[in-house]
């Protein structure tokens, strides 16, 4: 079953989740990725199952329903801004590498030092010093530093996470940004200005994520005049709206939520009202000071956002697993066409295989309580051995022993091939080699 589709949701909950960290053991001294070699060390953490997605740009293969969708958001841009020659003045990035730093993917976007999202559990690191990029968003300050006032950046992005039919550790997103210097933001009204005249920069700014979801000032930052404030706000979700009216139609149903990024001040999810849910469509804001000061740019303000591709295009293409998006599949990729976007493109199942589920419970260690253990490594352990035959994998049962103390898990796993069926002989066969390489990598017990 298709959990409630929030297309973004994982944005802004990615940005309040508490996970706990586990070290785990690299198991050569280099890792090659993106044809460069890098030292492993005790963060290394990126499996060879994820290195095998890299490099085949899906969202750029011609009629791919990422593509499509690519193609729509990227037009809708190049129509909506256009200088009076009429040319775009939105610039584009599709194919900058996903290897990022941590004061890429973090730090300059001001995501505290202690934030969960920094955790092991979390993202794939190629070593301490290098991960793959958790957000398109990391690119932001390099790309104002080397100039750029209106871009688009589209992209895979990396985040480990639970195994099922709306999640899959390598997704797409794509995030824009636009700047206004103050003389274009007020050519109409000079004696107005971007920056109030003796601001203090609020130390609430620089509370640890829970409290300031609490107090941050959801109408301004303390550097900025309301008037500059309300002028970005009123364009963002003027062009937001568009955006979501030329994807869903010229009626959608749409509301805007505050919402909480550490690299906006205000910032807003934008929901549309889709088939009886509502829908968090993306994240936005008005974009930190503090950034575009870092990127040294002056007497200039700005708004960004960032749109998750792979939902978006569930929903829209009533595609029902996430994993139908990797398919070579002639069955599934040749049921969209970029030119018919708009003239109801659905989905049709090329066929159902049905579904196998196995249960695989074990003893953790001694000093091991079941809140230790970290359903993340469990689940990459599942997609190496068995690849992306598995649908999905859910945590069934923990039991702790009255007696002994010791602590038990019961995982189930969902076996599910998108192309065949599957015998149950097949299945337990990868059953039972996910079950010796768990009881290798964890040190437990299989009961
Ligand atoms: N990077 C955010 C995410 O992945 C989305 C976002 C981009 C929000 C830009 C605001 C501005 O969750």
């Amino acid at each position: 079953m298709i959990r409630k589709l929030d297309i973004i949701s994982k944005y802004s909950k990615y940005f309040v989740r508490n996970v706990r960290n586990q070290s785990t053991r690299p198991m050569c001294d280099t890792i090659s990725v993106c044809n460069r070699n890098y030292p492993t060390d005790s963060w290394t953490n990126i499996t060879p199952n994820i290195l095998s997605y890299q490099g085949r740009n899906i969202y750029m293969k011609k009629n791919h329903p990422l593509s499509i969708l690519r193609q729509q958001i990227v037009n809708y841009f190049y129509k909506t801004f256009v200088n009076p020659k009429g040319n775009a003045i939105f610039s584009v990035f599709d194919n900058l590498a996903p290897v990022v730093t941590p004061e890429q993917n973090f730090d300059q976007l001001l995501i505290p030092k202690d934030h969960p999202s920094r955790s092991k559990s979390d993202c794939y690191y190629v070593n301490e010093k290098h991960l793959l990029r958790a957000h398109t968003t990391a690119h932001q300050v390099d790309l104002l530093k080397s100039g750029l006032d209106n871009y688009l950046i589209v992209g895979d992005v990396y985040r480990r996470d639970e195994i099922n039919a709306t999640h899959f550790p390598v997704f797409h997103q794509i995030d824009a940004v636009r700047t206004l210097h103050r003389d274009k933001l007020f050519k109409n009204n000079p004696e107005l200005e971007i920056f109030e005249t003796n601001f203090k920069t609020s130390p609430t700014s620089f509370l640890p994520i829970k409290s300031s979801l609490k107090c941050i000032d959801q109408t301004k930052q303390p550097c900025h005049t309301m008037e500059a404030v309300k002028l970005m706000e009123h364009e963002l979700k003027t062009v937001l709206v568009r955006l979501a009216q030329t994807l869903f139609g010229k009626d959608i149903e749409y509301r805007w939520v505050d919402s909480y990024f550490p690299f906006t001040q205000p910032s807003w999810e934008l929901e549309v009202y889709w088939k009886g849910e509502w829908l968090e469509l993306l994240g936005s804001g008005i974009m930190r000071n503090e950034i575009l000061e870092a990127a040294g740019i002056g007497n200039t303000i700005g708004w960004a956002f960032g749109v998750g591709l792979e939902r978006l295009a569930m929903v829209l293409f009533e595609i029902p697993d996430i994993r139908l998006f990797w398919s070579n599949d002639s069955g599934f990729l040749n049921q969209f066409k970029e030119e018919d976007f708009g003239k109801h493109m659905k989905y049709k199942p090329i066929s159902i295989y049905p579904q196998c589920a196995n249960d695989l419970s074990f003893w953790l260690p001694d000093n091991m309580g079941v809140d230790d253990f970290v359903g993340n490594d469990f689940n990459d352990v599942v997609r190496d051995v068995a690849g992306d035959i598995v649908e999905q994998v859910s945590l069934i049962d923990k039991f702790k022993h009255p007696k002994t103390g010791k602590s038990s898990l019961c995982f189930r796993i969902v076996y599910r091939h998108m192309e065949k069926t599957l015998t149950q002989n097949e299945v337990n066969e990868i059953h039972s080699k996910i079950t010796t390489t768990v009881e290798k990598r964890f040190n437990v017990k299989i009961r």
